[in-house]
């Protein structure tokens, strides 16, 4: 079992994000990891804008990622990159506040011209955070989430799919990394 951190950013309460990060959540959660959110929205706006990481709230939220052995971050794209939302938090973690840890990225966008965002403008900042490595992650076009009345979600197979194909790498990736933390052999490889 992992302690998994997901990471949400986008500043609206009713979120498509949110809806394909629950989505994966609850893959992590079927998997049986414990999963512990961290919604930056409901983090106090000052200090995070001033980049306080002394703020009780904010400590929380930045000991929960230590704690954690991989993080999910997801983000909405605005102005073709990443939230900034998401910026301010990663502004305030420590250099190698990601060291050790599997990280899967995810974005959801309105334009498929935006896909890249998630490898040309996401990974390299995650990447300078030092994690033990960053899985594949996927761009989900806005239109194929459909929020439904009464909190359900409707998400097309045609991003469904390669979600959950993201994620069952990225749940491989942080099983080898617990084997290899508990001093384990390696699983032989199937030719
Ligand atoms: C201010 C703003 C800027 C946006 N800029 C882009 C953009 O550059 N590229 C894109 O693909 N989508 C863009 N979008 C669309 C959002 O990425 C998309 O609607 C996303 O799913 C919103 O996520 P949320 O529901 O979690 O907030 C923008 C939306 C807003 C509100």
């Amino acid at each position: 079992m992992a302690v998994i951190a997901t990471i949400s950013s986008s500043p609206n309460r009713t979120s498509k994000t949110d809806a394909v990060l629950t989505d994966i959540a609850r893959q992590l959660q079927r998997a049986g990891h414990v999963v512990v959110p961290v919604v930056l929205r409901d983090l106090p706006a000052e200090p995070l804008l001033r980049g306080n990481a002394h703020d009780p709230d904010i400590a929380r939220a930045v000991a929960a990622l230590e704690a954690a052995d991989a993080v999910v971050v997801s983000t909405p794209v605005y102005k073709a990159a990443y939230g900034g939302l998401l910026k301010t938090f990663l502004d305030l973690l420590p250099q190698f506040a990601l060291r050790g840890k599997v990280v899967l990225p995810v974005a959801t966008g309105g334009t498929p011209a935006h896909v890249l965002v998630v490898d040309y403008a996401l990974r390299p900042v995650l990447a300078s955070l030092a994690p033990s490595s960053i899985t594949p992650g996927w761009f989900v076009l806005a239109d194929h989430v459909t929020l439904v009345e009464g909190g359900e979600v409707l998400i097309d197979e045609v991003a469904h799919r390669p979600l959950r194909e993201v994620t069952a790498v990225f749940l491989d990736t942080v099983a080898g990394r617990s084997l290899v933390a508990a001093g384990a052999e390696p699983r032989e490889a199937v030719a």
